[in-house]
């Protein structure tokens, strides 16, 4: 009988942990949440700190000043609470940072689950004690400056994988004579401004960055690939090279033998999945990929599935995708659904790492996670949503991404809860240099 279950992390992750539970309609064990930070949100709390936080922990937060959803937010809505019912009215379809926290606060508050959680509680430690079958959880409280351990039944590890930077080395680097960084630290593009920048990658966050340096006036983006190109028609200005292979005082060499002035490299270079509190037996350990192994249903520790991890995978889906997960959890512990046994687990696991080997582009990517997903909804009572027009959807936005990098976010889509037309927005993507909520739901009213 579980009575106790304790949850890591208070982002989109746990918060779907929580609410799964607060839905229930059933009485359900105790849920405490223990979150590092000061508020509920995960990355999309944002802090202007970087390094380490006042506690002398290391800041969880990789989001910067100007963020927009680089999804259309018609891909990530939550079945049981959509945009409208949170807004009042429909609103566009690529809300900057500040709005989709606003949306993912909005649920939480409403299901009262805010004192289920210890903010400024990192947990330290995870042990699983075999003669208890339980877990011993080391939580450091911050505030109260001490250390305790408390016994749960379960733990859901809810911590993120987008915060521990994948940082590569270059010769050179420790004498280069301008500013370098990895995403999760960059903050703010004005910083960048009249300035030659290299970033090194080609997936989400160098795209994102080198459009924002652009955007609030770069001088010039250089793109360093490792394995291919993002291969967008960028504007004049931008261009895209082989790796990095050395710096040479302001110099950097590219692996085709050419080289370019530059006065700022950003390692967009990706995170590590790290969980520095977990024992060896129960981490996980993985690249960020659209299937680790070791997670039956993507989400039960193979090797003692009352260890749970949510949101572990790459992410096409987000925010629905952490829903189907924490309701399909939610009703293994409460007796719902039975697991299987170990090797019809394992079984099951090879399966889906089989189909997700053959995954060759975006589109089947894309396609791999909506069946994912779909596998998890059919089992449990999450409210249903059109995940094929999700999917068509997606598929729309990576077109609108090749018809143009600069202007995709200018774009509208249905609801696929309620099919309401997002409104455009009344300034351009490019031209919104103001990303506040303020800002952005009154433009749109005016418009
Ligand atoms: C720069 C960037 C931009 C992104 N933009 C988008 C986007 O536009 N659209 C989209 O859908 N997704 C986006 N994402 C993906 C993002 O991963 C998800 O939207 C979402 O935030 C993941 O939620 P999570 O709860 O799994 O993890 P997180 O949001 O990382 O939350 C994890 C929480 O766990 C806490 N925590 C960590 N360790 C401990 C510990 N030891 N003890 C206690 N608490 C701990 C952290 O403080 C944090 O609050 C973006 C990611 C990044 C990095
Ligand atoms: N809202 C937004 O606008 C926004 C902005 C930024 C990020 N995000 C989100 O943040 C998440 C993380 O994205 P990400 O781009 O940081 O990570 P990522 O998708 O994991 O990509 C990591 C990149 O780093 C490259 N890389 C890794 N090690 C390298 C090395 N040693 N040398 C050179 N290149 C190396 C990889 O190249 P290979 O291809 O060769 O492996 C890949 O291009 C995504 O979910 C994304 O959606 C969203």
């Amino acid at each position: 009988m579980v009575s106790r279950i304790a949850v890591i992390g208070a982002g989109p992750s746990g918060l779907a942990a929580l609410r799964a539970f607060a839905s229930a309609g059933e009485p359900v064990p105790e849920l405490v949440c223990f979150e590092k930070q000061g508020d509920w949100g995960g990355l999309w709390n944002y802090t202007w700190r970087t390094g380490l936080d006042e506690f002398g922990e290391p800041v969880h937060g990789s989001m910067y000043r100007f963020l927009w959803s680089n999804g259309p937010k018609e891909c990530l809505e939550f079945a049981d609470y959509g945009f409208e019912e949170h807004f009042g009215r429909p609103i566009p379809s690529y809300p900057p940072r500040a709005v989709l926290h606003d949306y993912i606060k909005g649920r939480v508050e409403k299901s009262g689950v805010r004192g289920n959680i210890r903010f400024r509680s990192p947990v330290r430690h995870v042990a699983y004690d075999t003669q208890s079958g339980s877990f011993d959880v080391t939580v450091k409280d911050l505030v109260g400056d001490r250390v305790y351990t408390e016994r749960f039944d379960n733990v859901i590890v809810a911590s993120g994988h987008f915060s521990t930077p994948n940082m590569p080395e270059f010769p050179g680097l420790e004498l280069f004579p301008g500013r370098v960084l990895h995403a999760h630290d960059f903050r703010d593009a004005n910083e960048f401004a009249g300035k030659d920048v290299l970033l090194v990658g080609s997936s989400y966050s160098a795209e994102d960055i080198g459009s924002q340096c652009f955007k609030y006036g770069a001088k010039s983006i250089i793109f360093s690939y490792r394995s291919r190109p993002l291969g967008f028609a960028w504007p004049e200005g931008f261009e895209e090279r082989p790796l990095l292979t050395h710096v040479q005082g302001k110099t950097a060499y590219f692996k085709d033998g050419s080289s370019r002035s530059v006065d700022a490299i950003v390692m967009c270079t990706g995170y590590l999945h790290h969980f520095p509190f977990l024992d060896d037996s129960l981490r996980l350990k993985t690249n960020n990929r659209l299937w680790p192994l070791g997670l039956y249903k993507g989400v039960f520790w193979q090797d003692n599935p009352k260890l749970i991890y949510i949101g572990m995978q790459d992410q096409f889906f987000t925010f629905n995708m952490f829903d189907a997960q924490a309701w399909y959890a939610r009703d293994v512990l409460l007796g719902r659904i039975a697991l299987p046994d170990a090797a019809a687990r394992a079984a099951d696991i090879a399966a889906w790492r089989v189909r997700e080997e053959a995954v060759q582009n975006a589109f089947d990517g894309i396609d791999f996670q909506a069946d994912y997903v779909k596998d998890l909804l059919a089992a449990t009572d999450y409210p249903a949503f059109d995940v094929d027009e999700v999917v068509r959807l997606f598929k729309e936005w990576e077109d609108h991404k090749r018809d143009g990098i600069m202007t995709y976010r200018d774009r509208s889509y249905p609801s696929t809860l309620t099919g309401t037309m997002a409104p455009v927005h009344h300034t351009k993507w490019l031209e919104a240099l103001d990303d506040s909520l303020a800002t952005f739901l009154a433009v749109d009213k005016a418009a």
